[in-house]
């Protein structure tokens, strides 16, 4: 079966002053298979959002694509003109941020936004474009649907804010949805209500999704394959359970074991308890050379501080990065 989305050593910056940084991304490879959920994991400045907007080429005027490909379905998105690009984002490719107070106009009624998404998209004639909003508020909102579709941001609460994005993101029936943190925002039994209906929709339309986040509880019960992010590098990517259950990487261990069970986190627990492992990521106390886990690793050998460590193949489809388990 052909990939949905193949990323090919992606290699990313930011300048800052005209001076380059380090690479926010680099070496950073992985694919997506039509109807998989890939849950990307890491801490803060880890590069997930990085990771979720060069897809689409939507960094910000200071972040440059150093290297590498973005392969969907076939096509190489760093290449494309940015017509064709206009006409993949958001009609075959649709993202879903954090915030969604952020992301939804105040004034404008919620029905009418998600029917502007498709009218940019379709060229339906009106009551195609009216019956397909409906359709995709009645998926999201069941019996409720009548009611939102002509509600105000305002009127909604944030677990409906966040539905109106996903409908708005599934309106044309894309083949992939990147979702950055799409529930850190919100409350604990929210946040589950939002995890089913990603799940829902997976089963019913089959699409590919990156769901990205910081906590690993979040992904039990909805990713096939996790891929681990450390200082912009792939640590370990691997199928769901394995890595959940038996993680390889000593950076994967410590986060799992840093965090405790359940989701039940807000926003001041997620900055006041994290991080746990001692030490930190931030550009300035990665090493030059060697492992950028290295300083932190509980079981780092002479060799993490010389040579990057290679990747192993652990398994059919289990990759860490660490010379722990290089033969
Ligand atoms: N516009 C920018 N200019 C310069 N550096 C940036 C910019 N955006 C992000 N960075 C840096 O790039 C790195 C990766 O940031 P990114 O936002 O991708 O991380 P993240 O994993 O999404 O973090 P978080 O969990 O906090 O959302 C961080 O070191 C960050 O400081
Ligand atoms: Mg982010």
């Amino acid at each position: 079966m052909a990939s949905v989305l193949e990323i090919q050593n992606l290699q990313v910056s930011y300048f800052s002053r005209e001076v380059r940084s380090r690479p926010v991304l680099s070496g950073v490879s992985f694919d997506l298979m039509p109807g998989e959920i890939l849950g990307v994991l890491g801490e803060s400045g880890s590069g997930k959002s990085t990771l979720a907007a060069s897809v689409l080429r939507l960094l910000p005027p200071n972040g440059q694509v150093g290297g590498g490909a973005v392969l969907f379905e076939g096509k190489n998105l760093l290449q494309v003109s940015s017509e064709e690009l206009r006409q993949i984002r958001g009609n075959r490719i649709a993202l879903i941020f954090q915030e969604p107070s952020l992301a939804l106009h105040p004034t404008i009624r919620v029905g009418e936004q998600v029917r502007r998404v498709l009218a940019a998209h379709q060229s339906s004639g009106k009551n195609d474009l009216d019956h397909r909003t409906r359709e995709v508020f009645n998926r999201l909102f069941a019996q409720e649907a009548d009611r939102i579709l002509r509600s105000y941001p305002h009127q909604l609460s944030g677990g409906q804010r966040q539905r109106v994005l996903i409908a708005q993101a599934i309106a044309c029936n894309p083949a992939l949805v990147i979702a950055d943190e799409p529930t850190a925002a919100l409350d604990p039994v929210t946040q589950m209500e939002i995890l089913r209906v990603f799940r829902d929709l997976r089963e019913h339309l089959g699409l590919a999704m990156i769901f990205i986040t910081h906590n690993p509880a979040l992904l039990a019960g909805i990713a096939d394959r996790i891929l681990i992010l450390y200082a912009g590098q792939v640590v370990e990517w691997g199928p769901a359970e394995t890595a959940l259950r038996s993680p390889k990487h000593p950076y994967t261990k410590a986060l799992f074991e840093s965090i405790p069970a359940g989701t039940g986190e807000t926003e001041k627990s997620r900055k006041t308890s994290l991080p746990v492992i001692p030490g930190n990521s931030s550009p300035s106390s990665l090493p030059r050379k060697g492992c950028s886990f290295e300083p932190r690793c509980p079981v780092r050998m002479d060799v993490c501080r010389e040579f990057e460590p290679p990747l192993v193949k652990l398994g059919q489809s289990h990759i860490v990065s660490c010379f722990k388990y290089k033969e």
